[in-house]
């Protein structure tokens, strides 16, 4: 079956030469926009494309306010300020994610609480939250605080895996019963909907990423979505080392971050953002012919869950057990067709082993079994 999965992949990106996971795609204006960077000397963190992406950013997600940072894991780690969690706090967050997210709480001097996920979206799951919550917090004039270590929960970041939304009506109804602030990881799921809403748009604040695998690229960079104006101005003061705006004086009025996003990165958003409706066509159409190839050859294929529109920026199938993981990524990865396993989990690497976590029953299962196959756009 593995030899059949590798001509599969071939004939779909019709290449039998290294077909990666997923790579940039440039089909519209980007040389252009580059160009008129260099041409204009605009290329560094002022200029006409840095608000350009912004507004095509609000346009498309709904968010009243995004602003562009440098990349994903330090608009994460803006948002853990901005919701006003600070050093010794606890913030809930999935095992089953990359290292950023958990990274991002660090730079926040926070902890990490690693729960588990639910099967049908790979994400942090709402019941497990729950019945963490409910066993091990309590909350007292309006904040929560963990019953065991003393500490209080400030925050909560589920992950949208692959671009698959988690259930987010629910965790939205916990977080607020428990006063704890949501941040959404949406760094994989532009062009994700839940219930025909933009992820990342639910949450106090939500976070993109684009990376060059990401579905758009601006090389590197990460924007940050906001539904309260004033909290999304304030963010892009931050980002700005906290300059107090004035024709020549350097007046500073907080700690602040050189967070900002190049114009020229921004240049590639705007040219991206222009095809991104066709880029989520193709990958839509690929997850379609996987789908249909697994359900032929009896391999389970990750599909979009209920109510959600994902943007398949990562296809991903599982496999029965670790072994048969090993197998097809050995025979994959040795055949020219790039594979990859999830990520190991958050709370066995060295600096997160001693956070505390849930049974992680469904994490556990998931990363013995799940594997990336190759999802660029076909061209
Ligand atoms: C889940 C998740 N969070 C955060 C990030 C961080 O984004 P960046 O690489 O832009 O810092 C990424 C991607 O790289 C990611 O996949």
């Amino acid at each position: 079956m593995y030899k059949k999965f590798v001509q599969y992949v071939q004939e779909l990106y019709k290449s039998e030469d290294f077909i990666p996971l997923h790579a940039p795609y440039f089909a519209g204006n980007e040389k252009k926009y580059l160009e008129e960077c260099i041409d204009t000397t605009f290329v560094s963190s002022v200029g006409k494309f840095v608000d350009r992406f912004e507004q095509m950013m609000e346009d498309y997600t709904g968010a009243t306010r995004a602003v562009v940072c440098v990349n994903g894991t330090n608009a994460l780690h803006l948002a853990l300020e901005l919701v006003g969690v600070k050093a010794g706090d606890e913030v809930i967050t999935q095992a089953l994610t990359f290292i950023a997210t958990a990274n991002a709480i660090s730079y926040a001097n926070a902890i990490p609480v690693f729960i588990d996920v639910d099967k049908d979206t790979l994400g942090l799951s709402p019941k497990a939250v729950e019945d963490w919550l409910k066993n091990n917090s309590e909350v007292r004039d309006g904040t929560c605080f963990n019953k065991e270590t003393g500490r209080r929960i400030k925050a909560c970041i589920p992950m949208h895996t692959f671009g698959h939304p988690v259930h987010l009506d629910e965790l939205i109804r916990i977080c607020k019963q428990y006063h704890i602030e949501l941040i959404e990881d949406a760094a994989e799921s532009l062009g994700s909907f839940y219930k025909g809403k933009h992820t990342g748009t639910f949450g106090q604040i939500g976070i993109l990423s684009f990376n060059g695998n990401k579905t758009i690229t601006t090389g590197g960079g990460g924007m940050l979505l906001f539904q309260d104006k004033g909290l999304g101005d304030y963010a892009k003061h931050l980002s700005t080392q906290a300059k107090v705006p004035h024709r020549w004086e350097f007046v500073h009025d907080h700690v602040g971050y050189n967070y900002r996003m190049p114009n020229v990165n921004a240049a590639l958003g705007c040219a991206q953002m222009e095809k991104i409706d066709d880029i989520l066509k193709n990958k839509r159409e690929t997850a379609r012919l996987y789908e249909e190839y697994c359900t032929k050859n009896g391999l389970q294929f990750v599909k979009e869950p209920d109510g959600c529109s994902s943007n398949y920026w990562l296809n991903a199938i599982i496999l029965d057990n670790r072994e048969q993981r090993e197998e097809f990524l050995e025979y994959t990865n040795s055949n020219k067709v790039m594979t990859r396993p999830i990520w190991a989990l958050m709370n066995k690497l060295e600096m997160f082993k001693k956070c505390q976590t849930d049974s992680l029953i469904n994490t556990q299962w998931l990363e013995d079994r799940v594997v990336n196959i190759p999802s660029s756009v076909r061209v």
